[in-house]
Formats: structure tokens, C-alpha cells, sequence
């Protein structure tokens, strides 16, 4: 299992990013029911503020996620997230990212998506994945703007995704 030592806020020149904390649980009710997550991620029936504060916590228990909260620098707000999991079922951890459908087409996810690549890097991660949905176009643009390249398609629970990988 790759471990990241340091699970620390990082920063890029538009965006703060902050490991996740229970205090963004409000931002995290919104994102979870947002229409590009329910399409493309998937419904995690987070209906409720202690729903959220329940998610929260589960992710902040695992050993094996990575989880920044994206702030915009401009703004103050929390505008998206990054994160980085290591799969049972996949060989390298793979990065995720979702943004607030108001803070999309901006630039900000891929801005953040690189600044934790920057970072995984720096703790020795040597190849790092991507999964997705295969008509999830906005995040397969993204992936191949930050370097990333289609290595398969497979079925997982009866859906098909394509992997991508970087080496860094
Ligand atoms: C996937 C997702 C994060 C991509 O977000 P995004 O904002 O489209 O991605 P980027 O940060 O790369 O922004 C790209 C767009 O910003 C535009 N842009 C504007 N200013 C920019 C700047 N300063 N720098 C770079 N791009 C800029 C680009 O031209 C591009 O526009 P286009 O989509 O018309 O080509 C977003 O669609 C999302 O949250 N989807 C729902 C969740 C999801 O599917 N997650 C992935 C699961 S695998």
C-alpha cells in the first residue's frame, strides 16, 4: 500500500487545499447532491447535515484515502475536491476530483489535480491511476490535459470504466 507521510495542506496560486474536516460537511451535502456527482460518481445518499458529518468522519477513518477540500483564494469558498484512494482492486492509487458546477469551466479542478500529482510525486508515488466513466467527457479532457493516458477499459459491479495512468 502507498502511504502519503504527509497528508498536509497544500496550495496553488487560485486555490487553497485543505484535508478534508468535519467543518466542510455543509460544502460536502452539496457536492454529493450536485448533478455532475450524481451522474458521474454516483448517489451516496447523503441527504441530511449529520448524513454529511457521517461521511466525513468514514473517510477521515480510512487509512487508505487522501482527501483535500479545494478553496478558492478569490472567493473563501469551498468550491471542490481532490482526492486520492488506494483501490483493493487497482494496482496504483488514483485520483478523483469534483467541483460545484459554478466553479467548472475555469480551470480550477485541473489546477488542482496538479497540485496534488506535484505533491504525490514529492511523497514517491511513482504511477498514479485515474477511473471514470467512459462518456464522462469533462473529466477525460482534464485527465489528458494533466498527462494522463488510457491504459484499459474493465468492468467493475457491472459498470464499465476506463483506467488511465501518469507515470510521475
Ligand atoms: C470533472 C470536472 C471536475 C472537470 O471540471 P472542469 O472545470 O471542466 O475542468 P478544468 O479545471 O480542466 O476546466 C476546464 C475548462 O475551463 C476552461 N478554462 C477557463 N479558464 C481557464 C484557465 N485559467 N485555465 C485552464 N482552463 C480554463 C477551459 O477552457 C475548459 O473549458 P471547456 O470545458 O469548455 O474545454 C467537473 O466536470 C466535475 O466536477 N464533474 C462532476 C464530477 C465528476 O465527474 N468527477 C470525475 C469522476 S471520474
Amino acid at each position: 500500500m502507498t502511504t502519503l507521510h504527509h497528508f498536509i495542506p497544500l496550495a496553488s496560486d487560485r486555490l487553497d487545499l485543505v484535508p478534508l474536516q468535519l467543518a466542510d460537511a455543509r460544502f460536502i451535502l452539496e457536492l454529493l447532491n450536485s448533478p455532475g456527482w450524481l451522474a458521474f460518481i454516483g448517489d451516496r445518499k447523503v441527504h441530511t447535515l449529520s448524513d454529511a458529518e457521517a461521511y466525513v468522519r468514514r473517510i477521515q477513518d480510512l487509512k487508505t484515502a487522501w482527501y483535500w477540500v479545494a478553496h478558492s483564494k478569490t472567493e473563501q469558498e469551498a468550491v471542490g475536491v481532490v482526492t486520492v484512494l488506494q483501490r483493493d482492486y487497482l494496482a496504483h492509487p488514483d485520483v478523483g476530483f469534483a467541483f460545484l458546477p459554478q466553479y467548472q469551466g475555469k480551470g480550477l479542478a485541473l489546477d488542482a489535480t496538479l497540485t496534488v500529482l506535484h505533491h504525490v510525486k514529492a511523497e514517491g508515488v511513482s504511477t498514479i491511476g485515474a477511473i471514470t466513466l467512459p462518456h464522462n467527457t469533462a473529466s477525460l479532457r482534464l485527465l489528458e490535459k494533466a498527462g494522463f493516458v488510457k491504459h484499459r477499459v474493465f468492468v467493475h459491479e457491472a459498470e464499465e470504466l476506463v483506467e488511465l495512468q501518469k507515470v510521475l
